[in-house]
């Protein structure tokens, strides 16, 4: 994507705001180092808004979880983190690089037994989902490629039931979103599944901006109805 444009007020305190509120531990800390050395982008999740996804899955009481778009496993081991001992997460990666670090790195946190890492294009992954009918799942991250989000968005309804609580990455990238000539590839994909948030007589949503390190961006929150 075109750069992020942090501006360092922002990182500050949401430097600020992870240390006193936030602690993410070693585990995590490492997670986002070895991303860094096996020359992945630096796109995974802030502490804070991973967190964020921890208490979410906590307070849905969700005991399975799914994944679109694994990285390193940094947001993997957040949420893994939010479900009990038995619980389960599903996590779709295409590359079996980034899919490999990510399994070393959930194991390292202690959280493996609980996460399933399924290395393809996502698409053809959430069809053998379905096919192995192992859901309903009762929350869904959705952060991987963005021109599919509003397929990932079907899916995650799909395979999820009422009261599914999905989440979406990325939704105003930069403020594409009010001119998408900003990235012609990743804007469509984008606004497509806002559209999906807003009318889908399936979902109930809302989103909400944000800003720090990883810029100006935001993410969305549905339930299924
Ligand atoms: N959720 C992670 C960040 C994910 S970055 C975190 O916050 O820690 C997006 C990931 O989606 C990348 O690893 C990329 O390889 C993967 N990806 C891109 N296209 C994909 C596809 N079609 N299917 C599955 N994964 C895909
Ligand atoms: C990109 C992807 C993400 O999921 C993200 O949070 C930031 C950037 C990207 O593809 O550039
Ligand atoms: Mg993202």
């Amino acid at each position: 994507m075109f750069e992020h444009k942090p501006q360092p007020g922002w990182v500050a305190v949401e430097e600020f705001l992870s240390a006193a509120v936030v602690h993410p531990d070693g585990a995590l800390k490492r997670a986002v180092q070895s991303a860094v050395e096996a020359g992945m982008p630096p796109i995974e999740v802030t502490p804070n808004a991973g967190k964020l996804l921890k208490l979410l899955v906590m307070s849905c009481g969700a005991r399975r979880v799914l994944e679109i778009g694994t990285l390193a496993g940094f947001s993997t081991i957040w949420m893994a983190r939010g479900l009990p001992d038995d619980g389960r997460l599903v996590t779709c990666e295409y590359l079996a690089r980034h899919a490999e670090v990510a399994r070393a790195n959930v194991d390292a946190a202690g959280v493996g037994h609980k996460v399933d890492i399924r290395t393809g294009a996502a698409l053809e992954t959430l069809a053998v989902l379905e096919a192995e009918g192992g859901g309903p799942f009762d929350f869904v991250f959705i952060d991987a490629d963005k021109e599919n989000n509003p397929h990932y968005l079907d899916w995650a309804i799909r395979l999820g039931r009422p009261g599914t609580t999905i989440v979406m990455d990325n939704v105003v990238w930069e403020g594409a979103v009010l001119d998408p000539s900003m990235d012609e590839i990743n804007a469509p994909g984008i606004l497509g599944a806002l559209k999906m948030m807003g009318e889908d007589s399936r979902l109930d949503a809302t989103v909400i901006q944000t800003v720090g390190s990883k810029g100006w961006d935001g993410f969305a929150l549905a339930v299924v109805r």
